[in-house]
């Protein structure tokens, strides 16, 4: 088998058992390069974990192929035009540090060509795939903590010069999606407890200042995601939207965004 006959194919329903087996050897394989324990990320070894991400539609899910024998997967989160995410990726245990993973990822490249930025997080007890992401180009940037696990955080520019998925601080309009910027928490105020109209449930938040070189907005956390952030540091959010509230524009980070702690 050799790198140089690796395909990637959008995954179906029929194919799910084989990637559920393949993913499932592979993420049990992490228990020799310092994962705590068995087990690897949700759903891992569910066949209905893996046909509904296969039928999902913000995600892109591939089987990658050599010589038309499924060898592993590589799920994709579609964030758009030119921003996109590697969910997960694995390759077969018999058929790692063959150079299919790398492969792969050239054949992903290939398929999102106005995509100048490439973002994933991975657990920093990982010792295979940090030096894994870092061989073809990743760059840490940071870290997570709002998973289970403590996450080093790295993203792939392909083309040079600031890239067109993020903003600056002055460019954020109103209602604008998914905004990634950079900036350094200036203040925090709060929290305060707030009862949730909707629920009555009682629900901390704080404001923060979050500023650039370009200007400065108010940035509006919600519980888990407080303890996150702390006065001086410089920090990322991925996913925020933009809310007008009495003519003041507030960042918030949505379902699905991060807040990254950068170097
Ligand atoms: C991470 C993974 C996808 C890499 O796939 P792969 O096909 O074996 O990787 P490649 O052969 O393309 O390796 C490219 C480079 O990565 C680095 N690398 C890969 N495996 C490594 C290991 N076990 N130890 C140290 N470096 C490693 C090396 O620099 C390697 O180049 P080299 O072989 O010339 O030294 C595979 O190990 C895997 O499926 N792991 C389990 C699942 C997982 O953790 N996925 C990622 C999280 S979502």
């Amino acid at each position: 088998m050799s790198k140089d006959s690796v395909t990637i194919q959008r995954a179906e329903v029929e194919d799910a058992e084989v990637l559920t087996e393949t993913c499932k050897k592979a993420f049990d394989s992490d228990s020799e390069f310092g994962a705590p324990g068995p087990g690897g990320p949700p759903g891992v070894d569910s066949i209905e974990w893996n046909i509904d991400k296969i039928k999902n539609r913000h995600l892109h899910y591939y089987k990658i192929l050599e010589d038309n024998e499924i060898v592993g997967g590589f799920i994709v989160g579609d964030r758009g035009l030119n921003y996109q995410v590697c969910e997960r990726i694995w390759i077969d245990p018999d058929q790692m540090r063959k150079g299919m993973g790398t492969k792969t990822f050239e054949l992903v490249w290939e398929k999102y060509p106005s995509a100048d930025l490439w973002v994933l997080g991975t657990p920093e007890w990982n010792t295979r795939t940090n030096p894994f992401y870092q061989s073809i180009g990743f760059v840490q940037i940071g870290k997570t903590r709002d998973y289970s696990w403590d996450g080093i955080y790295y993203e792939k520019r392909i083309t040079d010069g600031f890239p067109e998925a993020m903003s600056r601080i002055e460019d954020i309009q109103d209602r604008q999606p998914r905004v990634i910027v950079e900036g350094k928490v200036e203040n925090i105020a709060g929290p305060r407890t707030v009862s949730s109209r909707k629920t009555g449930e009682e629900l901390k938040v704080a404001d923060i200042t979050l500023s650039d070189e370009t200007g400065s907005i108010k940035l509006v956390l919600w519980n888990k995601q407080i303890p996150q952030v702390k006065v001086d540091t410089n920090i990322r959010i991925e996913e925020g939207y933009v809310k007008a509230y009495r003519d003041e524009l507030q960042l918030n980070v949505g379902q699905w965004g991060m807040i990254i702690t950068l170097l």
